[in-house]
């Protein structure tokens, strides 16, 4: 898979994928990540990628043309272009399950008040939010895309199983189980004893319930009683 990240900080999302689970990623080709700084796209002395929004109110807005010469640059066929915003649609495990499929993501990162909407008509597939929030700008969101997206490509994590058993994936309306490891007892609190019982039903059992717990306590949403 191939990622191409549009932004005016790239070293906002340079830092965060290059460490650990998906800068091995990249180090072993499972993926191509790319970080374009927007500025490289204008064609003015002053390199300016934002202006003032047309029927006034505050902030800047960001101009079309660089982002149009970005994805002209970048875009291969069948490529998914997507702008990070929180306008967009709630980013969901589901979809990036989806994404994991593409061949070739190009993700936009907006910043100030907004991107000029001739790009979303012409350039967008997709605009996706990554919640109900207002960050400083996309950057950030589209790292954790990025990151939501490459974990799930083949032979990224160690242990293809822990993908599968985990929050939101399969219905995606259970939250997982807590964990323990050693020691059987800390600070006075022990390990519930099922869990050291070797009884499989049993811990099966007690983690459905204890899921159920969590699900109703901190997501009723899921739960369908949100
Ligand atoms: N840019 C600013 N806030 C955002 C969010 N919540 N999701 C995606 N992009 C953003």
């Amino acid at each position: 898979m191939k990622i191409d990240i549009v932004t005016i900080f790239p070293e906002i999302a340079e830092g965060p994928l290059e460490a650990s689970i998906i800068g091995r990623a990249v180090e072993a080709g499972r993926v191509s990540i790319r970080c374009h700084d927007l500025r490289d796209y204008t064609t003015d002395r002053h390199r300016q990628v934002d202006d003032e929004p047309y029927g006034g109110g505050p902030g800047m807005v960001m101009k079309p043309e660089p982002f149009f010469a970005a994805v002209a640059d970048l875009k291969t066929e069948g490529a998914k272009v997507i702008l990070m915003t929180p306008q967009g649609k709630p980013f969901r495990q589901a979809r990036a399950v989806e994404l994991a499929r593409e061949e070739h993501l190009i993700l936009l990162c907006g910043h100030y008040e907004g991107v000029d909407h001739r790009v979303v008509e012409a350039l967008v597939d997709e605009e996706i939010s990554i919640g109900d929030y207002v960050l400083t700008n996309g950057t950030l969101a589209a790292a954790v895309v990025v990151d939501a997206v490459v974990r799930l490509l083949p032979g990224v994590l160690g242990d293809e199983r822990s993908a599968e058993v985990e929050s939101f994936s399969g219905d995606g309306r259970r939250l997982e189980a807590p964990h323990y490891t050693r020691p059987a007892e800390f600070a006075g609190m022990a390990v519930p004893g099922v869990l050291m019982s070797g009884n499989h039903g049993a811990i099966a059992k007690w983690r459905e319930e204890r899921a159920v717990e969590r699900t109703l306590a901190n997501r009723p949403d899921l739960a369908g009683e949100g």
